[in-house]
C-alpha cells in the first residue's frame, strides 16, 4: 500500500485524492448528494420501511473512500427499519483511508455523528483483505481492502441494492469496465437495484448488458443526468463448483445445539445468538474451555506468509474480527492486554519472510519493522533481534473470552454433558448422551476438536494433532519490565497476575495432556535464544523444571494447515456423486451434493484459535442464514470440509 499522505490532497477541507484528480464528495452537498443519488434512487427509505423483524437487506458499494455512503445509509436504516432486520453492507476499497483522514473528512457532517464515530471507534486503516464490523442493531460492514476486479469475483451475496461510487468514469475507467459491470449484475437479486451519480455512455450499456433496465434520471443538484435500475432478469449466478455452493436452507426454526465449550463452539454459539437463534451449547466437562482452550494467556499470533495465500488472508481477516471482538467484549484488566507482539526475526529463514513483508508495505497500524534497539525499547528488556511490531496484538484468557460469548440469553449452556451418538429423526439432529436424548434441533454443529472423529458423520474429516505445553514462570522485578509479548519460534507474555505465560511446545501424534519436565526445557531453551536477558531474569537455567507448573492440551489441525469451517456432507454418497472426478479433475457434474442437512462444523483452528474461530462462527452464520461472507469466496472453498472429500477422489484415494 502506498503511503495515502503523498497521495491524498485537502482543499479547504475537503479531500481529494491526486492519484485520480477526483474528489471524495463535494464539501458543498456531499451528504445531500450521498441521499439523493444512493438512498432516494434505491428508494431505500420506502423498502427499509417494508421489511419485517429478521429480514435482511443487502447493499453493494464499489469504492468505500470515507465512508459517508455507509454511514448515512446506516443512519437512515436506523430511522426506518423494524428492530430485529439486519442490514449487510458490503464495499470494496482498493486505498483505503487512514483513521486520521476518515475522521478529517467526515468531520463535515455533525449530524452522523453517532455513525461516525461508532466506526471510527473501530476502525484502523485496513491491510489488504476482507473486514466485517458489526455495529449494533444489526448492522453489519464488510469491507474488501482490493482491487475491484480481483475483488468481485469473490464477492459471495446477492444485493437488494448497489451503490456504484468508482472516482468519475474518465478518471477510474477500472471501476467501470464491463466485466465489473457484469459481476454486479451477476450479484444482484431479482427485482435488486442500482443507482449511479453518473450517466456515462459506457457505464449504461456497461448495466444493460449485465441485466438491468436502466433509466437516465436527473442527477443532483448541477448535475445534468445520472443512472440508476432495476435488475430485468435474474443474470447467471456465479459458478461455484456443486460441493462448494451453499446448501438449501432446510429449516424453518432459527434453532441448534452447539456441541463443544470451547473457542470454536462459544464463537459460533455467539454468531447465532446475535442474529436470534435459540442455541443449546452442550460441553462435556464442569466448564467451558477446559480443554485446548483453557491456557490463562493467549496471544493473537498471525505469523503472515509472505505470498497472498487463503489462510493469510483467513489470518488478517481473524486477527481484525477478534480484535475488534476484544474491544467492546467486557473482559477485565487482568483478562487481556493490548499491549503488542513483536515477531523477532531470530533466524535467517524468518528475516528473509519477514523483509519480504515489509515490502509489501502493510499499513503500520498493523504492522511495522522494527530494528534491534527499537524492539528492545518496545518489549522494556534487552533483545538480541530486530523484527515485526504488531501494535494493536496482545493476550487474552481464552477461558474468559468463552464465557463472554456463551453469555447471552438465547444461549442455554448444558454443562457435564456428553454427546455419544447423533441421529436424524424426522427434520432434526437428536444428540444422544449416556442417560437418553440431550436435546433436538433442525441444526446441529459439532465444535468438538479431534473428538469430532467420534461422530459417523464426521470420521472422514482428515484431523491431525498436536500435543503442546506451557510452561508457568514466576514474575520477577526485572521481568516485569517486559511490556509486549515476544514470539519467535514459541512465545512470552507480560505478567497475568504474578505468572508469566512460556511456550509452547509442539508434539506430533501425541494427545497426553500431563504436564512433563523436559517439555519445560524446551521452552526455556526457545527463550533462551529468543531474549537472554530475559531468560536471566526469570532465573532461567536455575528454575526447577519438575515442580514447575504448566498446562498441556492437544490442537487439532488438518493436512494444509487450515480450519474445517462449513456444512458436511454425506462422504460415502459424495464418492458416488463425483466419481467422474477420479477420471478427470476438471468436470463439474451438475448433480447437487448429497448435504447432511443441517450439519455444520468448526474445527482444526491448530494453534491460533482465538484469530479464526471467532471469523468461523460469522462464516457460519453466513451459510446459516443465507448472509453475505465474510470471507472471499476463495477462503470460504479453501476452509470447506468438502475439499478433502474432492482431493480424495481426483487422487483415487477414495
Ligand atoms: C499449548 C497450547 C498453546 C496455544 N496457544 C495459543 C495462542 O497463544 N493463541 C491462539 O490463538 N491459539 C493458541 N492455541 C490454540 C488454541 O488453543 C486452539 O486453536 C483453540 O483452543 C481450539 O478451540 P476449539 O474450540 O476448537 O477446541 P477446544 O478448546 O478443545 O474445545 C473443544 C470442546 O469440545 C468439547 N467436547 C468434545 N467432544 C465432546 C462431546 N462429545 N460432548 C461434549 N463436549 C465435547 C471438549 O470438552 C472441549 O471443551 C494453543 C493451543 C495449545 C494446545
Ligand atoms: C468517490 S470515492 C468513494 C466515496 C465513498 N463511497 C464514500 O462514501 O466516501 C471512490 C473510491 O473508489 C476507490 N477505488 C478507485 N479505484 C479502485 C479500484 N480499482 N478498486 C477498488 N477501489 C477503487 C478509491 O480509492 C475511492 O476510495
Amino acid at each position: 500500500m502506498n503511503d495515502p499522505d503523498t497521495l491524498l490532497d485537502w482543499q479547504d477541507g475537503q479531500l481529494r485524492s491526486l492519484r485520480y484528480g477526483d474528489v471524495y464528495f463535494s464539501r458543498d452537498s456531499g451528504i445531500d448528494e450521498t441521499r439523493y443519488v444512493f438512498l432516494a434512487q434505491n428508494r431505500l427509505a420506502e423498502r427499509f420501511g417494508a421489511l419485517r423483524p429478521g429480514d435482511r437487506f443487502v447493499i453493494g458499494e464499489t469504492g468505500f473512500g470515507t465512508g459517508l455512503n455507509f454511514l448515512c445509509t446506516w443512519k437512515l436504516w436506523a430511522q426506518c427499519a423494524p428492530r430485529g432486520a439486519r442490514l449487510h453492507f458490503a464495499s470494496i476499497e482498493k486505498h483505503p483511508l487512514t483513521r486520521e483522514d476518515m475522521a478529517r473528512a467526515l468531520s463535515l457532517w455533525p449530524e452522523l455523528a453517532p455513525q461516525r464515530e461508532a466506526l471510527l471507534r473501530r476502525y484502523r486503516q485496513l491491510p489488504p483483505g476482507w473486514h466485517r464490523f458489526h455495529f449494533d442493531p444489526g448492522v453489519v460492514l464488510t469491507v474488501a481492502v482490493s482491487d475491484v476486479a480481483e475483488a468481485l469475483p469473490q464477492l459471495e451475496l446477492q444485493a437488494d441494492a448497489w451503490y456504484l461510487d468508482g472516482f468519475a468514469p474518465a478518471r477510474n475507467p477500472e471501476m467501470w469496465s464491463f466485466e465489473v459491470l457484469r459481476h454486479i449484475g451477476a450479484r444482484t437479486k431479482p427485482g435488486g437495484t442500482f443507482a449511479t451519480y453518473t450517466a456515462a455512455g459506457a457505464v449504461r450499456r456497461g448495466l444493460e448488458a449485465a441485466g438491468f433496465a436502466v433509466e437516465r434520471v436527473k442527477g443532483h443538484g448541477a448535475k445534468r443526468e445520472m443512472l440508476r435500475g432495476v435488475l430485468r432478469e435474474a443474470s447467471q449466478q456465479p459458478d461455484a463448483a456443486p460441493w462448494f455452493r451453499r446448501p438449501e436452507r432446510a429449516w424453518t426454526e432459527r434453532r441448534a445445539i452447539v456441541i463443544g465449550g470451547g473457542l470454536a463452539g462459544t464463537s459460533a454459539a455467539a454468531s447465532l445468538a446475535r442474529r436470534g437463534w435459540s442455541v443449546v451449547l452442550i460441553e462435556r466437562h464442569e466448564r467451558l474451555a477446559a480443554e485446548a482452550s483453557g491456557n490463562p494467556q493467549g496471544i493473537l499470533y498471525t505469523r503472515l506468509a509472505a505470498q497472498a495465500t487463503p489462510l493469510r488472508e483467513l489470518v488478517i481477516g481473524g486477527y481484525g474480527h477478534t480484535l475488534r471482538l476484544l474491544a467492546t467484549a467486557a473482559l477485565a484488566e487482568t483478562e487481556r492486554s493490548h499491549c503488542g507482539l513483536l515477531q523477532l526475526a531470530f533466524d535467517t529463514e524468518e528475516a528473509a519472510r519477514q523483509q519480504k513483508l515489509l515490502a509489501q508495505d502493510f499499513p503500520s497500524d498493523f504492522l511495522r519493522g522494527v530494528n534491534r534497539e527499537e524492539a528492545s525499547d518496545i518489549a522494556g528488556v534487552e533483545l538480541p533481534f530486530g523484527g515485526l511490531y504488531f501494535p494493536e496484538s496482545g493476550w487474552t484468557d481464552p477461558a474468559a473470552l468463552c464465557r463472554m460469548l456463551a453469555a447471552h440469553d438465547h444461549i442455554d449452556v448444558r454443562l457435564h454433558t456428553e454427546a455419544l451418538a447423533l441421529r436424524r429423526e424426522g427434520e432434526q439432529w437428536a444428540v444422544h448422551g449416556p442417560r437418553g436424548c440431550i436435546e433436538k434441533a433442525p441444526v446441529l454443529l459439532l465444535a468438538t476438536a479431534r473428538d469430532t472423529l467420534a461422530f459417523e458423520s464426521a470420521r472422514h474429516l482428515p484431523l491431525k494433532t498436536i500435543r503442546g505445553q506451557i510452561s508457568l514462570i514466576p514474575e520477577t522485578p526485572a521481568s516485569s519490565r517486559l511490556h509486549t509479548v515476544l514470539c519467535g519460534e514459541g512465545y512470552i507474555a507480560p505478567a497475568r497476575t504474578g505468572w508469566h505465560t512460556l511456550g509452547a511446545t509442539h508434539k506430533f501424534e501425541d494427545v497426553g495432556t500431563d504436564v512433563r519436565a523436559d517439555e519445560h526445557r524446551e521452552n526455556l531453551a526457545m527463550l533462551q535464544t529468543l531474549a537472554p536477558p530475559l531468560h536471566a531474569a526469570l532465573g532461567g537455567s536455575a528454575l526447577d523444571c519438575d515442580t514447575l507448573p504448566g498446562r498441556a492440551a492437544v490442537r487439532v489441525s488438518t493436512p494444509d494447515y487450515l480450519p474445517l469451517i462449513g456444512p458436511l456432507a454425506d462422504a460415502q454418497a459424495f464418492a458416488g456423486a463425483y466419481a467422474a472426478l477420479r477420471h478427470d479433475a476438471r468436470q463439474r457434474p451438475d448433480t447437487p451434493c448429497p448435504w447432511l442437512p443441517g450439519l455444520y462444523v468448526s474445527t482444526a483452528h491448530g494453534s491460533r484459535g482465538l484469530i479464526t474461530a471467532p471469523l468461523a462462527g460469522e462464516i457460519l452464520a453466513a451459510y446459516l442464514e443465507d448472509e453475505p461472507a465474510p470471507v472471499s469466496s476463495r477462503v470460504m472453498a479453501a476452509v470447506h470440509p468438502n475439499r478433502f472429500l474432492v482431493r480424495a477422489l481426483i487422487r483415487r484415494e477414495r
